[in-house]
């Protein structure tokens, strides 16, 4: 399963298993933290076979179960964590699909208190991803359309790329399923020839973090060689 097939059956799944997750697995999803921490100045961790911090009413409420691992996203504090933790949070997650973990990104309902005892000094705590083997493998979530999130200059049809991009933005996870974004194809191209896109947050909860998830999403549906991005990341 590559990237784009991971990002094609990925749902949100909130009840796990008892079946634990492989030590292969564990050092491959390791060694996928540490690539995204050194490129994305992010001091994210993984947490084994650590039930407290989803052992509560509240995540319960939250319709969590048996959670017994999970990715703590973090980084220093400072401009832009909230979209590298998306962005980079949401490279362990399509990498944890792909061999076979299933995961949701969580803001709210488990122990931040604890989790943040668990940070670096200095550092700040972003969210943090549920994973494991899931129950089920979820549900696809309900979604805008394409035109809803997207705009092209005007008199022009959106091309093959451009299209394949956003669907792969529009299978993201976002908070509450908000949806929150738009992707620009600009009448501009970049200083090697390339169209420029430019990736917007709307108003929302965590909008900065869904805009993360989204620039990977949109990367990876329409191949980082035909555009090149307004502002990197
Ligand atoms: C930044 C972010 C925060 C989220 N926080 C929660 C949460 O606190 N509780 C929860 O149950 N789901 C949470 N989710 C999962 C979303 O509800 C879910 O991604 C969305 O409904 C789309 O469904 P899907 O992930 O199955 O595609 C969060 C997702 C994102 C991206």
């Amino acid at each position: 399963m590559d990237a784009y097939e991971a990002i094609r059956v990925r749902h949100s799944v909130r009840a796990f298993s008892d079946e634990p997750i492989d030590p292969q697995t564990r050092t491959a999803l390791q060694a996928e933290v540490e690539r995204c921490n050194e490129e994305g100045n992010l001091h994210m961790e993984l947490a084994w076979d650590e039930p407290r911090a989803f052992d509560s009413t509240l995540a319960h409420y939250g319709k969590f179960s048996n959670v017994c691992n999970y990715l703590i996203v973090a980084g220093p504090a400072g401009d832009g964590l909230e979209e590298r933790g998306g962005y980079y949070g949401e490279r362990v997650v399509l990498l944890a699909q792909q061999l076979g973990i299933n995961s949701c990104w969580v803001a709210l309902t488990f122990k931040k208190r604890l989790v943040k005892k668990m940070l670096r000094p200095g550092d700040k705590l972003v969210l943090v991803v549920a994973l494991g083997h899931g129950a089920t493998q979820g549900v696809p979530h309900k979604s805008k359309e394409a035109a809803k999130v997207s705009k092209v200059p005007e008199g022009t049809e959106p091309p093959a790329w451009f299209e394949r991009g956003v669907e792969a933005a529009l299978l993201a996870p976002t908070a509450v399923n908000q949806q929150k974004f738009t992707v620009e194809l600009l009448d501009q191209t970049s200083a090697d020839g390339r169209p420029v896109v430019r990736l917007s947050a709307g108003s929302g909860p965590n909008a900065l973090v869904d805009l993360g998830i989204v620039r990977l999403h949109f990367e990876i549906g329409a191949n980082r060689d035909n555009f090149a991005w307004v502002t990197e990341l």
